[in-house]
């Protein structure tokens, strides 16, 4: 690989508040550091297509503060096969393109390190995605707009909750990760959170409801995780069927959870971040994502980013039971 004269950036998979500040930080310090940069549009699929523009700094302005992204972006079924990653590699060469950078979750990632291996393109990938499941970083761009997203919404639910005596069952995004279920329980003072990661599985509703929920309290919220099987539909359908004195309700709160302005931690994470792939770059690394561990920047490498499982802080379970009594 010669001398990066050039580098690519494209956002792919779900989009996540902060993405926009991310290809800010990225555009703007590439051109500090006197590289070209070019915008890839919607993911690997436009890599493949050649869908790519020319960034200025210019072309990165007024976007710190709005959600989604600019570039669009996808989930791209061509580029998980081999074919589909030639043709993506052509583009690079056809556009000069000697660095890749990516910003976006699990999959993304994980497409990255494949691209990596099988070519010679130095990838950094940047960690974009609500669902805060990315190892050794210790948040993701998007996971804290998110939270305060689900916080505000469960805050409105609590209002008719308590009105009609209800239970409600909210259930929110995190593919099979329960951070976003866990921390936005805690934050909105719900009375439990059911996630994933909590081994007791379905018996988390039987261990909820024979604590005895309304011993002090007449309404309730549960935060659920969502799961193919075992979201907010099947507990309320469990409850009104075992425990029927109670009236249930469900709340999906489905993808408002992934819009809206970026709160300003997930502002400055994308800033720091994007600013610290280009510094990769610079050092001649490649193939790492680069996350803040500490208050301190990271580089991980994509194997460890994708490949291992990031734990919850099983201290968090036992602040939401303790203050949930
Ligand atoms: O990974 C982000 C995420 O929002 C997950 O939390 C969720 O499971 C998934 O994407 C939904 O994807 P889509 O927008 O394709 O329905």
């Amino acid at each position: 690989m010669g001398k990066i004269r050039c580098i690519g950036i494209l956002t792919s998979g779900g989009d996540a508040p902060g993405m926009n500040a991310a290809i800010r930080a990225v555009t703007r310090s590439a051109i500090c550091n006197g590289f070209k940069v070019k915008g890839i549009y919607r993911g690997y699929d436009g890599l493949i297509n050649d869908e790519v523009k020319r960034f200025t700094t210019e072309d990165v302005s007024n976007i710190i503060q709005t959600g989604g992204t600019i570039l669009r972006t996808a989930r791209s079924k061509e580029f998980e096969t081999a074919a589909g990653r030639k043709k993506a590699f052509e583009t690079l060469k056809k556009e000069a393109i000697d660095a890749l950078i990516v910003i976006g979750g699990n999959g993304s990632l994980t497409g990255a390190r494949i691209f990596a291996e099988e070519y010679d393109i130095p990838c950094i990938g940047l960690p974009g995605t609500i669902d805060n499941d990315l190892y050794g970083t210790d948040n993701t761009i998007g996971y804290d707009t998110t939270l305060n997203t689900i916080t505000q919404c469960v805050d409105k639910i609590r209002d008719t909750a308590t009105s009609h005596e209800r239970i409600f069952f909210v259930e929110v995004m995190g593919r099979d990760a329960g951070f976003l279920a866990q921390n936005s329980a805690i934050a909105a003072g719900a009375e439990a959170a059911i996630i994933p990661e909590d081994s007791t599985g379905s018996d988390q509703l039987i261990k909820f409801m024979e604590r005895g929920i309304r011993k002090s309290k007449k309404s309730c919220i549960v935060i659920v995780s969502e799961s193919p099987k075992c979201g907010a539909m099947y507990y309320a359908n469990r409850v009104n069927k075992e425990y029927p004195n109670f009236d249930v309700r469900v709340s999906i709160l489905g993808h408002l959870q992934r819009g809206g302005s970026p709160s300003a931690r997930d502002r400055i994470l994308a800033s720091r971040v994007g600013v610290g792939a280009i510094e990769a770059l610079v050092q001649g690394q490649r193939n790492v994502m680069v996350g803040i561990r500490n208050n301190e920047v990271v580089y991980v490498p994509f194997v460890d980013a994708v490949g291992k499982r990031k734990p919850i802080d099983k201290q968090l379970i036992k602040v939401l039971d303790e203050l949930s009594i």
